[in-house]
């Protein structure tokens, strides 16, 4: 059978998904004892960057971003995660999930949200491990949330001598990247 899926896979569109227990991506060898066991995520390089453009004293365009990767000890991918928000005047507020994306073809399931104000970061995380029998792979799903402390640098920009048509002001808020692991709080598997 296994066989079979995979010489017809070849004559296929790629539009047709391949049936995820045939995807190599799907975890590494051991990774259904590694999920079980001292599990955490490594979430790298998180960064918040924010602007908030007045191009004239009425008018601003401003928006915030969240990006960070994602690693999961158990999976060779790394998932990549970026948000961003034009919602005065924090941008993100907790209340969204947003979705990471994972390499193509990968089956991994990713979110995130970020609260601004407070500096909260939940993680969602489902993934497959086929290692140990391929007939019946393990799905498992974490969540974690961690209050992140960002060293933040802020830039003012006012215009001296205005005309219409040049920025009128500009204030930048950039945060130096953070890298640190992170522990599900909550982990279920289901075979
Ligand atoms: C995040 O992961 C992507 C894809 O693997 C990689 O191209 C990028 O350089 C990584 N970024 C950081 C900040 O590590
Ligand atoms: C993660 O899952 C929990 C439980 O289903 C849900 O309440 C929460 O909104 C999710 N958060 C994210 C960031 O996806
Ligand atoms: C993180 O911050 C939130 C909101 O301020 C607070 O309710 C929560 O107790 C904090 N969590 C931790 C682990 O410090």
């Amino acid at each position: 059978m296994r066989h079979f899926i995979r010489v017809s896979l070849a004559v296929l569109p790629l539009a047709t998904a391949a049936p995820y227990s045939l995807n190599p991506r799907d975890g590494k060898p051991g990774c259904t004892s590694l999920s079980f066991g001292d599990f955490s995520w490594t979430i790298q390089d998180f960064t918040y960057n924010a602007a908030y453009h007045f191009t004239n004293p009425a008018h601003q365009v401003s928006s915030g971003s969240v990006k960070f990767n994602l690693t999961n000890p158990a999976l060779p991918e790394t998932v990549v995660c970026t948000a961003d928000s034009t919602w005065l005047t924090d941008f993100f507020y907790g209340n969204i999930n947003y979705d990471c994306k994972a390499a193509a073809g990968s089956t991994t399931k990713t979110s995130f949200a970020f609260s601004r104000p407070s500096g909260q970061l939940n993680v969602n995380q489902t993934w497959t491990c086929h290692d140990e029998d391929p007939q019946y792979p393990v799905t498992f799903r974490g969540y974690g949330t961690v209050n992140l402390t960002l060293d933040c640098k802020e830039s003012n920009y006012q215009n001296p001598d205005w005309h219409q048509g040049e920025t009128y002001s500009l204030r930048t808020i950039t945060c130096s990247p953070v890298t640190l692991s992170l522990k599900p709080h909550d982990k279920t598997a289901v075979a």
